[in-house]
């Protein structure tokens, strides 16, 4: 069975809580997802193998000043593929599709995430999307690891 990115339903905002858990030392409550689904319906994206939920992407649009003019920055909050679907490329699909729908449906021209510095995986991911590191976050973890900042202009490029 293959498997589908699509915008997620409200209905799937459980699964969408318990990969987050079962994924990530960051957590928020439940509010914080409806709310960024509520705005961001077209960045707030899933993985579906069936009827099982093996990924999502959480994406918020905001905007910042930057050269003396405002611009939408798209700001990945959430990014996971449960253990047993890892490697088959999903993540990068979900990158792909939220990243360039917070380009072609709410005009962000640039897309940034924090990520462990340790996250080699992770950063791996979002160097074949063109991301780069700007900065780096120290202590920005309530663990106290550091982060590095990392951005890319949208759209990304398929390649
Ligand atoms: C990061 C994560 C979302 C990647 O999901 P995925 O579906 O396995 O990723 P993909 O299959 O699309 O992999 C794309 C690329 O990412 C990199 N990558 C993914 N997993 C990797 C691993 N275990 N080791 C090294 N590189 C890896 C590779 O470059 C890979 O390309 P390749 O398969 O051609 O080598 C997943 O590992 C995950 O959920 N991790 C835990 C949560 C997390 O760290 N989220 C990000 C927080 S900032």
């Amino acid at each position: 069975m293959s498997v589908e990115i699509r915008p997620a339903d409200v209905s799937e905002i459980d699964d969408v809580i318990a990969l987050n858990r079962m994924n990530l030392p960051e957590n928020y409550p439940p509010q914080f997802f409806y709310e960024i689904l509520s705005q961001f319906p077209k960045t707030f994206i899933v993985a579906k193998h069936g009827l099982q939920t093996v990924g999502y992407i959480m994406i918020r649009v905001e905007k910042t000043l930057s050269v003396l003019k405002w611009v939408n920055r798209a700001h990945v909050i959430s990014v996971t593929v449960h253990k047993a679907f890892r490697r088959q490329g999903i993540g990068r699909r979900l990158m792909l599709i939220a990243c360039n729908n917070a380009y072609s449906e709410y005009k962000a021209t640039e897309v940034y995430l924090e990520v462990r510095v340790t996250n080699a995986p992770a950063i791996s991911l979002y160097k074949k999307l063109g991301f780069e590191i700007k900065e780096v976050s120290v202590g920005y973890y309530s663990d106290g690891e550091d982060a590095y900042v990392m951005q890319a202009q949208l759209p990304l490029k398929e390649g």
